[in-house]
């Protein structure tokens, strides 16, 4: 295989796209398409000030390596979970992040999760699951909690994702198989900013995992490896294997059924008149909810410690 740009040896073969490129060329046209993804479903511009959420792995490194590269104004947000299991999860991606930020003198805010709110991940899940369940749903609740209250508080005006292809065509599949039409409405490249919560982009969302996967080791970004281990076994991951088996099949499948989605949407497929929900701030944090008291945060909180009625308002 030779590279499309200039006949030396390819280093990344991409049949889905009919593209090979050299190294030199593949870390050049990266930053190019993810520029012209943020264009064309108009995430941002140089004027904004983007927080970008970063785990510690492959994606979210790679995007703000992407974005700092094309000089925009992006700042990372680290969430330490407090997981362990064994391998030290959370304390060596916390490690890398903040490697990654001195090494290019970004800023980076750091989140504790257990100063925050008195207990880790795993801990709250075994409190409000009882260890029936894995920590994940509480996990992303407060996940989503914390990248808006920050987003907000310290007047960010987009928080940006490193979701890929292959986890929106996963979650896409989901909600396909449950005809999630409310899910479905809101999928896309950009949840815009609605009564309080901060618009989201995912400017990662029509490479293939593995196309990240070859930018960060080309680019010689240290991430870490191990995905969380509470998601072995997970649905997603089962739907990204069986997705994977269609790829092979048919090169190119996941990518067409992201796009073909999305142009559905925009032909109005989803639109219906549909009631959404509305929002008003919870009576605790202040943060969007369409519970009628607390957001489900603050009523996770609640189990611990139980507020006191005159500490709010
Ligand atoms: P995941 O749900 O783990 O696939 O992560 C999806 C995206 O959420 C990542 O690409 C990051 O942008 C963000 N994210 C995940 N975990 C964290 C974390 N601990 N701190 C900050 N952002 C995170
Ligand atoms: Fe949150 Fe796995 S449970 S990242
Ligand atoms: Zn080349
Ligand atoms: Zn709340």
């Amino acid at each position: 295989m030779k590279c499309k740009k200039c006949g030396q040896k390819a280093a990344v073969n991409m049949p889905q796209h009919r593209l090979a490129l050299c190294k030199e060329h593949y870390l050049e046209w990266i930053p190019e398409q993810t520029e012209r993804f943020i264009r064309k479903y108009r995430m941002f511009t140089y004027a904004d000030r983007v927080l970008v959420a970063v785990s510690g792995g492959k994606d979210s490194l790679s995007l703000w390596d992407i974005l700092w590269r094309l000089g925009y104004r992006a700042d990372g947000l680290y969430i330490a979970l407090g997981i362990d299991e064994g391998i030290g999860y959370s304390a060596e991606s916390q490690r890398l992040t903040e490697q990654f930020a001195a090494e290019r003198g970004l800023r980076l805010h750091v989140v504790d999760v257990r100063a925050e709110t008195g207990k880790t991940i795993p801990e709250w899940a075994a409190l409000t699951l009882r260890g029936r369940e894995k920590p994940c749903a509480v996990c992303g609740l407060v996940k989503r909690h914390e990248m808006n209250r920050i987003a907000r508080d310290l007047g960010y005006d987009v928080l940006a994702t490193g979701h890929n292809l292959d986890d929106e065509v996963a979650v896409l599949f989901g909600n396909t198989l449950n005809w999630a039409v409310g899910y479905l409405l809101r999928q896309g490249p950009v949840l815009e900013e609605r009564d309080g919560l901060a618009r989201k982009v995912k400017p990662l969302c029509r490479f293939y995992e593995r196309e990240m996967t070859a930018y960060a080791l080309l680019r010689g970004i240290e991430y870490i490896y191990e995905e969380c281990p509470f998601s072995v076994g997970s649905t997603s991951i089962q739907y990204k294997e069986w997705l994977n088996q269609l790829e092979n099949e048919r090169p190119g499948t996941k990518l067409s059924f992201y796009l073909s989605f999305l142009e559905a949407k925009e032909k109005g497929l989803f639109a219906r008149p549909q009631e959404e929900g509305e929002l008003h701030p919870c009576r605790r944090c202040g943060q969007p909810t369409s519970a009628p008291d607390l957001c489900a945060y603050c009523r996770m909180l609640e189990k611990a410690h139980p507020i006191p009625a005159e500490q709010v308002e």
